[in-house]
């Protein structure tokens, strides 16, 4: 059920009027003069010396969250004093084109398509956040070339796969998943043959990132011996040791964990020969992406007693709704726990997520910082302080062609130029720039002027 919050009310019709202008305008052309008095002047980062910038009514700002988007961003949206409406599903695309038409900003999951008619509907949208790893299910390049920024989470459910992880291992060593299913089936087997305890085994960990390393130090906490290979010399944290070949890793480990993304490289890395150089007995871990190993070796693997076991939780082919969709030649392997994908899929991760992208949401939209932006320049300044009323901060989102710093600098060649900072992801750049002491009428002067340079996407200015 929707749920929108009560927009802000004002009695004098001019005043509403300006603010919802000034709102409508806030990702895409703000007018400047319109709403600088109800622009309250906050602080953030528990210093109150930091200005929030921002040149609308917060009330007037329309975010739309779909796909039950998790509590914490809601009320972190919320608090800002923008309109939220929630949605508990994904919305099909012609009742979200109905849907996006006015709004600033939204927050998704996985299943929303943002196609490229779905932007072209999206008047005066700015920002999109996705609320969860991928960005697959929005068109990147269009909403790029719009100037929509695309924000996400890629690390937050780190640990919540790390934990998994040792869960596996525990279960693999103890065959655990056969035992569960005999048990279901009312089959009673008490063994310890080739039952182990995982103490002072090795734990061989392929790509020691975030969750690489996290597993590191539990698997260590748990009394496990830990080496790694990744691509790039990396410190070891406790006793573990990084491997100069994947080879050795194999050769020399009791487990081997697969944490690496999907790269050329990585596609198909584990195969035949691979697992062939596999201690006889050893088990296999794969939570990172389902193309990273060939499944028709790791079944053959398996079947032939070479592997322990094996735990995986990505696949080639998964499917895209929940119901009996799912085949693999991995089914009915011995001591091969399958699972659906759901590494990362906790309630703490999706809080996390939930915090950290509203957070950039929330930063972009009222500071123009677009540090994590997967498809834009990533563009930060230090913060404008209270005591510097009469300071701007220009948001210019502009085509990466050349000639376009030379505009800018004329056009904000009489005016102290605080910080400036540019940068340029393939077709599009960001310009940021501070700049104190400018009277309303040269604010309304600095947009208009930089907003009809050829080279135009967006452009903001905050204060
Ligand atoms: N199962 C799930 O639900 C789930 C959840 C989150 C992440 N993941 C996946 O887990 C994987 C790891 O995630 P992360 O957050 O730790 O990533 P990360 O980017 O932090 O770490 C990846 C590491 O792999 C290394 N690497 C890259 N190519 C390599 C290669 N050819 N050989 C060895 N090392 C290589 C990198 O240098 C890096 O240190 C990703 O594929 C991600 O998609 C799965």
């Amino acid at each position: 059920m929707p749920t929108p919050t009560p927009a802000a009310s004002n009695n004098d019709p001019k005043a509403n009027a300006a603010a919802a202008a000034a709102a409508a305008a806030v990702v895409a052309t703000p007018a400047p003069e319109e709403d600088s008095s109800n622009a309250p002047v906050k602080s953030v980062g528990g210093s109150n010396k930091i200005k929030v910038l921002k040149p609308f009514n917060t009330a007037n700002m329309k975010i739309l969250l779909l796909e039950n988007v998790n509590e914490t961003a809601v009320s972190a949206l919320r608090s800002q004093g923008y309109q939220v409406e929630t949605h508990a599903k994904a919305l099909q695309e012609d009742e979200l084109i109905e849907k996006i038409r006015d709004v600033h900003c939204i927050g998704l999951r996985s299943k929303t398509k943002i196609t490229k008619k779905v932007l072209d509907a999206a008047e005066k949208l700015g920002v999109i956040g996705c609320f969860c790893i991928g960005t697959n299910q929005v068109d990147l390049e269009y909403a790029t070339q719009k100037g929509v920024a695309v924000f996400n989470s890629p690390f937050s459910n780190s640990r919540s796969v790390a934990e998994l992880v040792i869960a596996e291992i525990v279960l693999l060593s103890r065959q655990l998943g056969d035992r569960n299913m005999e048990m279901h089936q009312g089959n009673w087997q008490k063994v310890s043959a080739n039952c182990y305890e995982i103490r002072g085994k090795t734990l061989g960990i392929v790509g020691y990132g975030h969750i690489g390393s996290q597993l590191s130090v539990l698997a260590e906490s748990m009394g496990m011996r830990v080496l790694f290979h990744d691509v790039v010399p990396l410190m070891p944290l406790g006793t573990a040791k990084q491997v100069n070949s994947l080879d050795e890793l194999f050769q020399n480990s009791d487990f081997v964990t697969l944490h690496v993304p999907e790269t050329e490289e990585t596609k198909n890395m584990i195969g035949e020969h691979e697992l062939n150089l596999m201690k006889q007995g050893s088990f296999l871990i794969n939570a990172s992406r389902g193309t990273i190993v060939q499944i028709p070796a790791l079944a053959k693997a398996l079947r032939s007693r070479h592997l322990g076991g094996a735990a995986v939780d990505v696949f080639p082919k998964e499917p895209a709704a929940n119901g009996k969709f799912f085949e693999s030649e991995l089914i009915g392997c011995p001591n091969t726990l399958l699972t659906p994908h759901i590494g990362g899929s906790t309630e703490e991760a999706q809080s996390m997520i939930g915090a950290e992208v509203s957070q950039a949401l929330i930063k972009f939209i009222n500071n123009g910082t677009s540090i994590g932006a997967v498809n834009y320049p990533e563009v930060d300044l230090r913060a404008i302080r209270d005591e510097e009323v009469n300071s701007i901060r220009l948001c210019y989102t502009h085509l990466n062609v050349p000639g376009v710093l030379r505009q800018i600098t004329d056009i904000l060649a009489d005016h102290n130029v605080d910080k400036q900072f540019s940068d340029s992801k393939g077709k599009i750049a960001y310009l940021m720039a501070d700049i104190s002491n400018v009277t309303p009428e040269q604010i309304q002067d600095i947009y208009q002027r930089v907003s009809q340079t050829p080279t135009n996407i967006i452009t903001r200015v905050l204060y």
